[in-house]
This record gives structure tokens, sequence and C-alpha cells, in this order.
């Protein structure tokens, strides 16, 4: 969880008498001049970038722009070259993934992190233990195993795994495997949600609740969410603010009207007018 102190420690103090301008948004999650190099090849080049509570931020960028590598580095499944990452104003460059987790960044798990042959209501089940565990009342409610079920059938009917509750995850289609891959994200309870294409190999009827699921998710105030998404038709709905990764440098940053209009954007994505990548058939970036 991000301490108070944390959310609050970039918002800019209101003078009564004064009109209020927009209150800046909490930041939750910065990186600055982030790199990583494999080799002599830069994946991801001093990129800064702060991230608030309350706001989906879409990342989009050609293929190898390095925005998963980019995610890699703010949940810890990578360590910068150089370069700073902060949760609020805490560094955490050099923690680990495993404690960034349980300080409230939730990264979604990789296909290799299910238990293949335990059901798919198991699998929740024990995310929501593990997050139990790791709370502060060790023996609160949460840790009692018919609370658990519960808590774990309520995250597989927001991701319309329900019915499946009781089969065997190893069977289970590509698309319904990433559904309980962001089950297992939520079941962590994470202020900071990050979604790497979470769509990706869905049939078109099942991207539907992926998108009312992220929504929701965003109407939360408190939480911080980050998207990778190369379908536009899904960055337009959710987008609050989007960025641009290009050859592993960010290159446009800001309100998704601005963002896609940018001369960035059309040299990012090889000339192409924003309008013209908006209509090409299925509308990817
Ligand atoms: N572990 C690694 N070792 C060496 N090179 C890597 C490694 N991980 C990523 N790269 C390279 O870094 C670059 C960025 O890759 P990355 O997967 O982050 O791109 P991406 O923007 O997520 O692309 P896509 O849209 O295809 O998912 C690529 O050139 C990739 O080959
Ligand atoms: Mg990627």
């Amino acid at each position: 969880m991000i301490a108070p102190q944390f959310a609050t420690a970039h918002t800019a103090q209101a003078t009564p008498s004064t009109p209020a301008p927009a209150t800046p948004k909490p930041i939750t999650l910065s990186s600055r001049d982030l790199t990583i190099r494999f080799g002599g090849h830069v994946a991801v080049n001093q990129v800064s970038a702060d991230f608030h509570a309350g706001e989906l931020t879409v990342i989009v960028g050609p293929n190898g722009a390095g925005k998963t590598t980019y995610f890699n580095l703010l949940s810890g499944q990578l360590m910068a070259s150089s370069g700073k990452i902060f949760l609020g104003e805490r560094d955490i460059t050099s923690t680990g993934a495993a404690p960034r987790t349980r300080m409230g960044i939730g990264r979604g798990f990789q296909l290799t992190n299910l238990f293949p042959h335990l059901s798919v209501l198991e699998n929740v089940r024990l995310a929501a233990q593990s997050k139990a565990r790791k709370g502060f009342h060790l023996f609160s409610i949460w840790s009692d195993h018919a609370e658990l079920i519960e808590r774990a059938e309520a995250y597989l009917q927001q991701v319309s795994l329900y019915q499946r509750r009781h089969e065997q995850t190893a069977i289970l289609s590509h698309g319904d495997k990433r559904k309980l891959e962001v089950a297992l994200m939520l079941a962590l309870e994470p202020d900071i949600l990050m979604f790497d294409e979470p769509t990706a190999g869905m049939s078109v009827d099942e991207v539907p609740v992926i998108i009312n699921l992220i929504q929701a998710i965003k109407q939360n105030q408190q939480k911080t969410v980050l998207l990778v998404e190369h379908k536009m038709d899904v960055v337009r709905s959710l987008a609050d603010r989007i960025i641009v990764l290009q050859d592993g440098a960010l290159v446009a940053d800001g309100d998704p009207s601005t963002v896609m209009a940018s001369d960035a954007v059309q040299q990012a994505y090889l000339g192409k007018r924003p309008n013209a990548i908006n209509t090409r058939e299925h509308d990817h970036v």
C-alpha cells in the first residue's frame, strides 16, 4: 500500500480566496531518466514520466519501442542500467519485484505464473491468500478460507470467469487465461495496476469484458492505471493521457487529442497521419 503522505506529496495547496485551479492529481509512480541497455542496445532510453492516482495512462509505440521493457523496469522484473524510479517520494530503483508488489505495484501476471493443474478458483484464492498473509492483520478475516473463496469468486465474476471456476487452468483458452491473469492482479489489490496488452489474443467478443473492467477500475480515484495497448479503439475509450515511446525514448506525453495530433506521433508511425492510423483494419498502432 502507498502511505498517504506519498499520495499527497506533490499536491499543490489552493488559496481559499482565489479560484482554485484544477487540483493536480497526486503522483504515485515516477521514472527519472530511466535507462536499460541490453549489450549495445538501449531498450529504454532516459524515460522520465509521472503517473497519477485517478488517471489512466496508455503507453503506445511501434513494436520493439520498449513498452514492455519499461513496464518490467517499473515493476522490478528488470533492474535499470541508470535512472531512478520513485513510488511517491520513496526511491525504489533497487527494490525487487516481490517487495514492489507488496508496496502496491500490480503487474499483470504472465501466463507462466499460473498454476496449470489447479482450478481457476484455486489460482485466484492463492493470490488472495498471499495478499491476506502480507497484510498488516495476519489473522484478519481475509485469512479465513471461506472468505478467501468468496473474494476469489468475486474477482472471477468481474472478469467473467465465474462459470469456469472449477475448471483446470491448463484447459482454458488463451483469452480466458488472460482474464485469469487480470483476476490474479485484482486479488492482490494493488494501488497501481499495469496492463500490458491485456486483450492481445482475445476474440472480439471477449475484449469488452476487459475494457469494461479497466473502465470500472479507473473510476476509483485512488487507483493509478498504466496500459500498453495497440488497439486504437481501446486507447480512445480509456486514455486520460497518452505516452508515446519510440526506439526506447519518450517522444510525446499529454492528453489524447494533443498527442495523437502531434508531429512526434506522426513520425513515430512512419509518417502516417493519426486519422489514417485510426481507420486501418483492426485499428492497430
Ligand atoms: N531481455 C532482453 N534482452 C535483449 N534484448 C531485449 C530484452 N528484452 C527486450 N529486448 C529488446 O528491447 C527492445 C524493446 O522490446 P520490448 O519488448 O520492450 O518492446 P515493446 O514496445 O513491448 O514491443 P511490442 O509492441 O512488440 O510488445 C526490443 O528491441 C527487444 O528485442
Ligand atoms: Mg510489448
